[in-house]
């Protein structure tokens, strides 16, 4: 039986499914030959209550980095996980991260181990829901065309909880208690997460080195309860749109806005806390995403997913050259 040794930075609503997930899975690991040892856990409050499995190592130290063969990141942030990753990027072993602001604002840093397969981030868009698995291969033979999407939970939440008639900052309250929402919750309703999920997605499309800042930004904080009325009286539905469009001159347009849609679009229908994405290829035709984009399991799902990916020997999520 061969042993991987685990790292896991982070043991919030993300990083104590991860660990349990992988409690459950042992048994298909089993069947790979592979015993995972999960070497430490860093935190920063050593007191908090948390749903673990018995014998979990919690640390508010990380020398167990040291040790690991895989280091799988839930903690959020930028600079803190960066500094932790870095040197342990630089020994060339690979990371497992949900964090999709990292990824779109450090890219400078990034790039070249998501290019050397280092990096496995399917969760850091659309959480459980694969979209960066078909666009970092079987999609890459069709030729894109634009695509359009729902990609925070958070926001999507709040907007169907204000057509019910709750109040804005109750809905975000919600959202929270749910664990959808970012830390701090600006980054969802500003728009600012979904920008950093397109910014992830264009470069397995548009352009492998798309900047963060070429995304136009618009959050649903100035989203009234009239315009959310007015909407549905027209059969209409408000949703924070992120989308990417050619632009005419061999470009791209990224922008991420509240929009009103048709009732029956496929953005509407996916469901109150899910995300959708409508992708357009050439030759691929029209293509739906649709599922959970938000929430402990499901975001651990497919970091778990992530996890076999590397033990079958397949790379990280490698962006458009
Ligand atoms: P969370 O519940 O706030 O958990 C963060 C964890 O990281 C906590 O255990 C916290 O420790 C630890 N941590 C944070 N800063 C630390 C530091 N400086 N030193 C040591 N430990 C630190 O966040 P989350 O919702 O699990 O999200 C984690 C990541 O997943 C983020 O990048 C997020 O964008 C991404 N993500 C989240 C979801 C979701 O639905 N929640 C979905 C997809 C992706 P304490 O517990 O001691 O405070
Ligand atoms: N805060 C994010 C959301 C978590 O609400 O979509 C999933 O990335």
């Amino acid at each position: 039986m061969r042993t991987v040794t685990v790292g896991v930075l982070g043991s919030g609503t993300v990083g104590q499914n991860v660990l349990n997930l992988i409690e459950r899975r042992r048994p298909v690991f089993a069947d790979m030959g592979v015993n995972i040892e999960i070497a430490g856990v860093l935190v920063r409050d050593l007191n908090k209550p948390r749903d673990l499995p018995a014998g979990t190592r919690v640390t508010g130290g990380c020398d167990f980095l040291q040790e690991c063969e895989v280091v799988v990141e839930c903690m959020g942030g930028i600079e803190r996980p960066l500094e932790l990753l870095r040197p342990y990027l630089r020994s060339g072993r690979p990371v497992i991260t949900a964090n999709k602001a990292l990824l779109a604002e450090r890219w400078d840093e990034l790039r070249e181990y998501a290019l050397n397969g280092k990096l496995y981030y399917e969760a850091s868009v659309m959480a459980g829901t694969p979209v960066i698995g078909p666009m970092s291969t079987v999609l890459r033979a069709s030729t894109f065309q634009g695509l359009q999407a729902v990609l925070n939970g958070t926001c999507n939440f709040i907007l169907t909880q204000m057509e019910a008639g709750k109040a804005y900052a109750d809905a975000l309250a919600e959202a929270q208690a749910l664990g959808y929402a970012e830390d701090p919750p600006t980054l969802d309703v500003g728009g600012f997460d979904t920008a950093h999920k397109l910014t992830v997605l264009a470069r397995f499309c548009a352009d492998g080195d798309f900047p963060y800042s070429a995304v136009q930004v618009t959050g649903i904080e100035g989203v009234t309860q009239a315009e959310i009325a007015a909407a549905r009286a027209a059969g209409e539905r408000v949703k924070l749109v992120a989308e990417l469009a050619p632009d005419g001159q061999g470009s791209w347009n990224a922008t991420v806005a509240p929009k009103r849609l048709p009732a029956d679009h496929a953005l509407c229908t996916a469901g109150a806390s899910r995300n959708a994405m409508v992708y357009e290829g050439e030759e691929s035709g029209q293509l739906i995403f649709a599922g959970g984009g938000a929430g402990g399991m499901v975001t651990a799902s497919a970091m778990v997913g992530d996890l076999l990916d590397y033990v079958l020997g397949f790379p990280g999520h490698v962006p458009l050259h």
